[in-house]
């Protein structure tokens, strides 16, 4: 098995709700914590706060009481939903709190008109790309993932 055993009582404690950008420092600490995750550009506080305010209410964070326990990103671009940084305190794994996180982030895709949604695991996480196929996510066989810097590339040529 998996994770950690969390009891009834502490399972009962667990909460749900939209990630508020106050939750941004304990949220680096968590993607700090868990093995799968690089922070990355884009991953600054006012960089997060401009996701957030681009993507309402679809961004999730779980709590035990005050503590920050889950979080997960979540926004689209009007066609395809994408979620980063899913993660799960190492002591709350493996007690269905991942894909609850994921589950709502898909509730708030599907009321946005989002039909499909990409996520891009880390060829060495293969904890992570275990979550993910037991949660129905399929390999994407004919695609490869690329990337670019926006900011360090040229700017293009003008006529003048
Ligand atoms: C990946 C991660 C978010 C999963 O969270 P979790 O709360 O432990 O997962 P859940 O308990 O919700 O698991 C959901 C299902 O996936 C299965 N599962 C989860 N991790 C698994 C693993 N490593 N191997 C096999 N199955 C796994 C569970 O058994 C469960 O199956 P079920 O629905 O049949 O009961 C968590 O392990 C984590 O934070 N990992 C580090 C960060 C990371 O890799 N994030 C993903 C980046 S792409």
């Amino acid at each position: 098995m998996h994770g950690k055993v969390v009891g009834a009582y502490m399972k009962n404690r667990i909460r749900t709700r939209e990630f508020s950008i106050n939750d941004y420092d304990a949220a680096v600490e968590l993607w700090k914590r868990v093995e799968g995750l690089e922070i990355a550009e884009g991953d600054d506080k006012a960089s997060v706060a401009r996701f957030l305010t681009r993507n309402p209410g679809l961004s999730r964070v779980a709590t035990n009481g005050s503590a920050i326990i889950g979080v997960s990103l979540c926004g689209h671009d009007g066609r395809r939903g994408h979620i980063y940084h899913l993660a799960v305190h190492p002591r709350y794994q493996g007690v269905g709190l991942g894909k609850r996180l994921v589950q709502e982030c898909f509730s708030g895709l599907r009321d946005a008109g989002i039909q499909r949604a990409i996520i891009l695991v880390a060829n060495d996480n293969a904890r992570g790309r275990e979550f993910w196929k037991r949660c129905d996510w399929e390999e994407l066989s004919g695609a490869l993932a690329m990337g670019k810097d926006v900011v360090a590339a040229s700017p293009p040529m003008t006529n003048e």
